[in-house]
Formats: structure tokens, C-alpha cells, sequence
């Protein structure tokens, strides 16, 4: 910041905002200047791309680089720089190592590693995993509840008051068939025995069926409007079926170590679509199309918003409707935001165009957080044709994977069980973080179970390895550091420079609602360390001075390791 300050200073440039508003020239939200890191650290550790304002000053890029130069110089010590150079049309810049070293081991001493609770006051509600009832749990739930957990972390590093919120499926026609279903097909000993799979047997049973017998969905469509009226044995038919999908979803949830703040899901808010109805109707927002409500949204090229069934009932659309409101009124949040596939782009589009219209301000703070898809072997997941696979049997079976692996490379490890729950369910995780969660993910066993390059296992062996040095290490560390002059040796200060980064790290994926940047930071740390252990002896240093530093340097990033794993929902072992 006060680089660039100086920078805009130098040059001349004022009314940048007004230049980088109309693109005139190029920079973040306040400041024109973009600093980047040289690609060799021989060639400085901050480069200034100086094209960028040849066209506002009328300069020879080269030119300005020799300005800025001589403009830096004469601010050295101040912005503790050691040296400035041209390279081209860049200035580059060296910094100060022992002061760096100092001002960022300093900062990450702090309580939260540096990171400024800068969301302290705010609330926001955050809408993840959602599984629907009687359905299983698969990977698609799979990567909304660790995109949301991951999410929620985050927020709560930066202080913000979280509210995590299930909104289970359990509301809908489908619950009309599956009762009809379960009359005709199905047993309490049946259901009992096998549970989810037994409701969704007999589900798809009734897909099939209901082609040659159509009145099956007369049946169905009665059952369900007769959950919305009430009816005493319709509902405790339904809430048995909840009770036996949530014991599954829990078992599931359970293994990601997750839990939610408010279960309250779809069937909460069918009671509150008549009132939305009214406030609608009072609004002049509703219109009649083929007997059901809607909300006309032609005018902003989207389809229908349906708020009531031709036969009164509530629908998906309304009851999210519903629940905004609630949410508001309840948790008065900041923002509200919504973890789902890609795929309900639409649904989400309307539901907050809808708030819009209704005339209320905060649809602003209402956002979208959409994945890509999960397919198998370049085929959509579907419940109907079999293609699917469930999260607890990835989830399990790399546990599995674990627990051989460390039979063969350490097996004399204690709690070797528990290790390998820690790797195998880390090495899931870290997998469905590590790309952009825009990114359709193709889904292959190997890659998933792969404990080599950029996985969990990885990042976890890393943090075990710091652990052990510091165990072996034995006497008590002392928390202080010693000596700065000890790194500034070009591995250690690369080492720092990406300790620096964490707290950027941090806000960046909270911006753009993407852990895959905490993912992708946690890889270069731990790149950077294994460096570091790799090239600079650290026990058996012999300047007393130059070890406690390092020790010291490996103290503050196995912690740092420690809490990035923890923003991503990973645990790490001590020993692995
Ligand atoms: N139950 C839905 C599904 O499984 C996701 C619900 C997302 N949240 C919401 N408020 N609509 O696809």
C-alpha cells in the first residue's frame, strides 16, 4: 500500500480513480499501481509494470521505470527497500529482508495468525448441503456441504457471525409418491432394514409404474395435498422417512466432523406461503396462469416465478421465497448466501428477483454460490439410471485406501485407525477444493485416492513433518524470535514472503466465496517449507542463533499449515 502510494506520487498521477473507472489505465479498486512478483527472486521481489501508464502519462514505459527509480530512491529507507532497479519496462524493486522478515513474523504472532477480524458485527447466513429426504446422499451433496463447511470457516476466521443452515428437501409432490409407493410396494420391516435405499427402490419403482398407470399420480398428487392440509397419518408417514434419512445425512456429516446451526428445511416454510401469497397479491405482483400463481418475469427474460400449485400447494420457488424473509427477520444477516450446483442458476435468479420486486433492499445481499457438475466417466449422475455414487462409500473406501498405506510405509504408527480417517477424509476434501468450484469435476477414483502431488495427504505430511522436528527438537521452543538476520537467505525469505500472503489468501477467497484459493495457498507454503527443510539444516545447525530462528520458522508455519487445513475442514495428524 505504501508502495503504491509513493508510486502515484512520484509519477504524478492523480485522478486515478477517475482513469481506472474508465479503463484508462489498469490497477485494483483504489490504486493504478499493480505490483507483481519478478519471476527469479535474482531479478527483485516486487516488479512494477510501468507500460501500464504509458498511455495517461505519454511515456516510454522504460522511461517512466528510470523516473520511478530515481523517485524510489530517495524513499528507500522509508518504505524499507534495499535496492531499485530497470529491467525493461519495469522498475523492480528489493526489498529489505530482515525488516520484512521481522515486520511479517511479527504479524502472524498475533492471536489469528494476522488476519484482521475485519467481518466482526456481521452476520451472514449461509445455505449449504441441503440433501432431500429419502434420496442418498451423493457426491453432488458431497461438494455443496464441503464448499459450505470450507465457507463458513473462513468467514468465521475473518469475525463474522455465521449462521449455518440446512435447508433440507423435505417438502414436495414427491413425498405423495412415495407414499403411494410405500402402501403399495413396501413394509416397516422393509424400510427399517435397508432405509434410504429401500424409499429409493420403491421411488423408482413408481416412475416406472406410473407410465402405464397414470392415475398412480392422481394418488400421489392427493397424498401430498394432504400433507399440506395436515392429515395426521400422511404426516407421520413422512416425518418417519425424514427420521430415517437423517440418520444417514448425520452419518455422513458425522465423518466431515460438520454440523449446522438450523435444520429447518423445506416443510418449515409451507406454512408461511399463504401470508407470502397475501403480501404478493397486496403488491399487485401475482398472476393467474393455468390455474397456479405466479410472478411474471418476462420483462427480465426469465421464466415464471410459480408461488402456488393449480391446487394450492406451495412450491420450491415460494418456499425459498418464504424463507428469505424469514432468515431476515430472524437472523437479520448481511448477506445470505446459497451453496447449490450450477444448475439452479435460474431458480436463484428468480427467487431474487422476486424479493426485488417486492421492493425489498437487501436482495442485494443475497448471492448465488453455484458449483459445477460431478460426472462419471463423462456421464451425468443420475438417481434414475444407477449412475451415481454415495459420499459415504467415497468416504470409506479412502479411509480404506489410508489405513493400507500406512500399514505399508509406518506401521508400527499408533492410532493408526485414526490417522488414516484423518488422510482419507482429508484427501477427499482437499480434492473437491483444490480446483474452482465453477469447474465440472469428472469423477475418477484414482485421482480422488491419489495421496501424491497436490492432495491432502500432502499438506498433512508436511505439517507432521514440521511437527516431528520440533518434537525431536524436545526442549521447550522459545516462542520468540531470535534472529531475522538468519533468513534472509533466499529459501527462508521465500518461505516468509508466502507467510505474508496468508491473511490475502484469506480475504480473497471470502471476496469470491472460493476456498480453492486457501487450497492452492496452502500448496505453495507447503512447497516453500519443503524447500526450506530440504535445503537448510535446521537441528543440526550449529550456530545456536540461526537455529532457534529456523526452529522458529517452522513453529510458525506448522501453524499456519495447521489453520489453513482447518479453514478447509481437513484435521491433521500430529504423526503420520
Ligand atoms: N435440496 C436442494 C437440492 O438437493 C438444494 C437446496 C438448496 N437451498 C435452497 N435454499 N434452495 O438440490
Amino acid at each position: 500500500e505504501e508502495i503504491s502510494k509513493a508510486v502515484e506520487e512520484i509519477l504524478g498521477l492523480t485522478g486515478t480513480e477517475d482513469a481506472l473507472s474508465e479503463g484508462i489505465i489498469q490497477g485494483s479498486n483504489e490504486s493504478s499501481v499493480i505490483l507483481e512478483t519478478p519471476p527469479d527472486s535474482k531479478m527483485g521481489d516486487i516488479a512494477i509494470p510501468c507500460f501500464v501508464f504509458a498511455k495517461i502519462l505519454h511515456k516510454n514505459p522504460a522511461v517512466i521505470a528510470a523516473d520511478l527509480k530515481n523517485g524510489l530512491e530517495q524513499k528507500k529507507e522509508e518504505l524499507g527497500l534495499d535496492e531499485v532497479i530497470c529491467v525493461g519496462g519495469y522498475c523492480n524493486l528489493f526489498v529489505n529482508r530482515k525488516l520484512f522478515v521481522e515486520n511479517t513474523l511479527t504479524k502472524v504472532a498475533d492471536g489469528n495468525h494476522g488476519v484482521e477480524k475485519i467481518g466482526e458485527k456481521k452476520t451472514v447466513c449461509m445455505d449449504y448441503s441441503s440433501p432431500n429426504i429419502a434420496k442418498n446422499f451423493h457426491v453432488g451433496h458431497l461438494r455443496t456441504t464441503v464448499i459450505g463447511n470450507s465457507l463458513y470457516k473462513i468467514y468465521d476466521k475473518l469475525g463474522y457471525n455465521v449462521v449455518r443452515i440446512n435447508h433440507l428437501g423435505d417438502w414436495g409432490t414427491q413425498f405423495g409418491k412415495l407414499i403411494v409407493a410405500y402402501k403399495k410396494w413396501s413394509s416397516k420391516e422393509a424400510v427399517e432394514k435397508n432405509g434410504i435405499q429401500e424409499l429409493l427402490d420403491i421411488y423408482v419403482k413408481f416412475n416406472n409404474e406410473k407410465e402405464e398407470h397414470p392415475e398412480l399420480m392422481d394418488e400421489a398428487r392427493s397424498w401430498f395435498v394432504a400433507m399440506e392440509h395436515g392429515d395426521k397419518e400422511a404426516l407421520s408417514i413422512w416425518e418417519w422417512f425424514k427420521d430415517i434419512s437423517m440418520v444417514e445425512f448425520e452419518r455422513v456429516y458425522d465423518m466431515l466432523g460438520i454440523s449446522f446451526d438450523s435444520y429447518t428445511g423445506e416443510s418449515f416454510y409451507r406454512e408461511k406461503v399463504p401470508a407470502l401469497v397475501e403480501i404478493l397479491k397486496e403488491k399487485n405482483l401475482l398472476t393467474e396462469s393455468q390455474g397456479a400463481n405466479v410472478i411474471d418475469l418476462s420483462e427480465y427474460d426469465m421464466a415464471p416465478c410459480m408461488i402456488t400449485k393449480k391446487d394450492g400447494s406451495s412450491i420450491y420457488h415460494s418456499r425459498d421465497i418464504a424463507a428469505v424473509l424469514y432468515r431476515k427477520e430472524k437472523y437479520d444477516f448481511d448477506k445470505c448466501l446459497y451453496v447449490t450446483g450450477l444448475e439452479q442458476s435460474l431458480h436463484f435468479k428468480q427467487v431474487f428477483k422476486a424479493i426485488e420486486l417486492m421492493g425489498l433492499d437487501y436482495y442485494k445481499n443475497l448471492v448465488h454460490v453455484p458449483y459445477g457438475l460431478v460426472s462419471l466417466d463423462g456421464e451425468k449422475l443420475s438417481t434414475r439410471t444407477g449412475n451415481i455414487i454415495y459420499a459415504e462409500d467415497i468416504l470409506n473406501e479412502a479411509v480404506k485406501r489410508a489405513y493400507e498405506l500406512i500399514e505399508e510405509k509406518n506401521p508400527s504408527l499408533e492410532n493408526k485407525e485414526e490417522v488414516a480417517k484423518k488422510v482419507g477424509i482429508g484427501a477427499v476434501i482437499f480434492h473437491d477444493l483444490f480446483n474452482q468450484r465453477i469447474k465440472n469435476i469428472n469423477f475418477s477414483w484414482k485421482e480422488v485416492l491419489s495421496f501424491d502431488g497436490a492432495t491432502g495427504p500432502y499438506v498433512q505430511y508436511t505439517y507432521a513433518r514440521a511437527k516431528s522436528v520440533l518434537r525431536k527438537y524436545g526442549k521447550e521452543l522459545q516462542c520468540t524470535l531470535t534472529d531475522c538476520q538468519a533468513l534472509t537467505d533466499d529459501i527462508s525469505f521465500a518461505l516468509i514472503k508466502t507467510i505474508g500472503g496468508y491473511e490475502n489468501a484469506v480475504n480473497v477467497a471470502a471476496e469470491r466465496y472460493e476456498p480453492s484459493i486457501v487450497a492452492r495457498y496452502l500448496i505453495s507454503l507447503c512447497t516453500d517449507f519443503n524447500k526450506f527443510y530440504q535445503e537448510c539444516p535446521i537441528l543440526k545447525e550449529e550456530n545456536v542463533k540461526t537455529k532457534e530462528a529456523r526452529l522458529y520458522l517452522v513453529y510458525v508455519t506448522s501453524q499456519i499449515v495447521f489453520e489453513c487445513c482447518g479453514l478447509l475442514g481437513i484435521e491433521c495428524p500430529e504423526e503420520m
